[in-house]
């Protein structure tokens, strides 16, 4: 995990790519390095309005390119300020299915001076298969992130 923190720093602190190249290298990265990681991408908060819009992502095409605040998954966690982690998608009534072979997702908000601006958003083809250090790596990328957002 340390070897995977070193080379996201370097892809964002590279003065070579703006920021939009900097996230889609983030997603091939960690789509590449952790194989039940089969959609991974971001969403922000898009201008004045109370929705998400799409950012980068590696992984299939998906419908919801516009998620206003309150729906799915990731429409929770730009109201509720907090991570959330879906071991089971079946189980959850609020959710936007974004490909039938997803079975779990996690979503970790990102601040800027304290104001959820976003977030990183992954779909997994595995049943719970988040771990600890996942959610550990997520947090501090979202926080690295939110350096050059
Ligand atoms: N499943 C998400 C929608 C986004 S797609 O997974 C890419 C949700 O419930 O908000």
């Amino acid at each position: 995990m340390l070897e995977l923190k070193k080379r996201l720093s370097s892809i964002l602190e590279s003065p070579k790519h703006n920021t939009e190249e900097k996230l889609q290298k983030v997603c091939h990265l960690l789509d590449q390095e952790i194989p039940y990681f089969n959609w991974t991408g971001f969403y922000f908060k898009n201008g004045d309005k109370d929705e998400l819009i799409l950012g980068p992502y590696v992984g299939a095409p998906t419908d919801h390119t516009i998620i206003p605040y309150g729906k799915g998954i990731c429409g929770q966690v730009a109201v509720s300020n907090e991570t959330f982690i879906v071991p089971d998608v079946k189980l959850q009534d609020n959710y936007l299915s974004c490909s039938i072979d997803t079975k779990a997702e996690i979503v970790v908000p990102i601040f800027k001076n304290g104001v959820n601006i976003g977030q990183i958003d992954i779909d997994s083809h595995t049943l719970n298969p988040f771990t600890k250090e996942d959610l550990e790596m997520l947090e501090w990328l979202c926080h690295e992130v939110s350096k050059i957002v």
